[in-house]
């Protein structure tokens, strides 16, 4: 590796999934690439430019190896991948440890070597490898050192995103198998109960993450409204609120996912924008000790609860969050945290959606958070 910092913080950028699904061609991934830097989603943090599943042809070509479909990318991976470096992005592509991907596309297996070589002859710097197909009698764990191998030796620094769904117990072996990323759950789908679902299924995983090697809960469905091609990832469920998309976000952010957006950057509206570029968020997401938070419990633990992140300059940031049906009380006891109030420890707290300071407070902090709501903070611990 010449860059040996690579995805020592969760990655961000974009990834055609969850919006265009198999409707994907070069236009698509050029416009997205200026709309990036144009946005201001560059200057916010995001860099990779990701084309998910359905870009090659049915079959390999004359020597087993992977072909762009010619009509999507009638100038081949390279340029595409030329023209997201020229905008100073990087550039992302997808394969899968079966012998298909998901969408019934040549996958890697026993040919991982083979294919780590062209993508890193494409220019290629993040792979997404998924977990379809997969012969019934092979090891998943196996494979996907296989191919983290094979990308670790192909000559040019490429991300390794595994995407195995959480299955055979991946949090017990990911780390040894050198990827970056581990896809921890299923799909995520364009609606609120997929958010909550995917977040607390993760609540007791926040430890297997860290620096180098991140929990992926999937990627973002922030400002989608629905518009997936796909009537299963969001197009007959119509999305989410603009509240729902933040509160997604802040649990993305302090559960240190990686932040891939899942929405048409050549239209978002200034909500989106704002909430994907939110600096106070993105902070906390970046954090350089990629510590997993810990969770306090509210009244009604799986809907109300706080997360509570210490971050590398020694403040914490806590996200409160309100994943119920009804307006509720959340009360965060300082004592939970290790605080002791009798020897005069408080937190100054700052919102980090209103960007407002609130003020220093002793023994706890309490909000009232409507439904689907949350509240993210970044407390600085102070001796009073
Ligand atoms: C799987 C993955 C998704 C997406 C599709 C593509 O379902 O989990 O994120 O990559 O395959 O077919």
């Amino acid at each position: 590796m010449q860059n040996k910092y690579l995805g020592i913080t969760p990655p961000m950028g974009w990834n055609s999934w969850n919006t265009f699904t198999h409707a994907i061609n070069e236009e698509l991934i050029k416009e997205t690439a200026d709309a990036m830097v144009a946005s201001g989603l560059k200057d916010a943090g995001y860099e990779y430019v990701v084309i998910d599943d359905c870009w090659s042809l049915r079959q390999r070509g004359q020597n087993g190896e992977l072909v762009a479909d010619p009509e999507k990318f009638p100038h081949g991976m390279k340029a595409v991948a030329d023209y997201v470096h020229s905008k100073g992005l990087k550039f992302g592509m997808y394969s899968c440890d079966g012998t298909h991907t998901c969408a019934g596309y040549p996958g890697s297996f026993e040919h991982e070597f083979q294919d780590a070589a062209t993508f890193a002859s494409w220019g290629v710097d993040y792979l997404k490898y998924d977990n379809c197909y997969k012969p019934a009698h092979m090891d998943g764990e196996m494979l996907y050192k296989r191919m983290s191998l094979a990308l670790r030796n192909c000559g040019r620094d490429i991300l390794f995103s595994a995407c195995n769904w959480g299955h055979d117990d991946v949090w017990s072996w990911i780390q040894g198998s050198g990827a970056q990323l581990f896809r921890s759950t299923g799909d995520i789908v364009d609606s609120w109960e997929s958010i909550k679902n995917l977040a607390l299924s993760q609540m007791n995983k926040t430890a297997y993450s860290g620096p180098f090697c991140h929990n992926d809960i999937d990627m973002l469905v922030v400002g989608m409204y629905g518009g997936s091609n796909d009537e299963y990832i969001g197009g007959k469920l119509g999305g989410c609120t603009d509240v729902e998309y933040r509160t997604h976000f802040s649990l993305w952010a302090i559960m240190n996912s990686p932040l891939m957006i899942g929405c048409d950057i050549r239209k978002m509206n200034q909500v989106t924008k704002e909430t994907l570029t939110n600096p106070d968020v993105i902070a906390i997401n970046q954090d350089i000790e990629c510590r997993g938070p810990y969770v306090v419990p509210g009244h009604d633990p799986a809907a109300i609860f706080s997360l509570v992140k210490p971050m590398s300059d020694g403040s914490l940031a806590i996200g409160m969050f309100n994943l119920g049906d009804k307006k509720a009380q959340v009360n965060l006891p300082f004592w939970d945290m290790g605080i002791p109030a009798a020897a005069g420890v408080g937190l100054e707290i700052t919102d980090c959606w209103s960007h407002e300071n609130e003020g220093r407070f002793t023994e706890r902090y309490a909000a009232s958070i409507e439904p689907h709501d949350c509240k993210l903070l970044r407390a600085k611990v102070s001796l009073g």
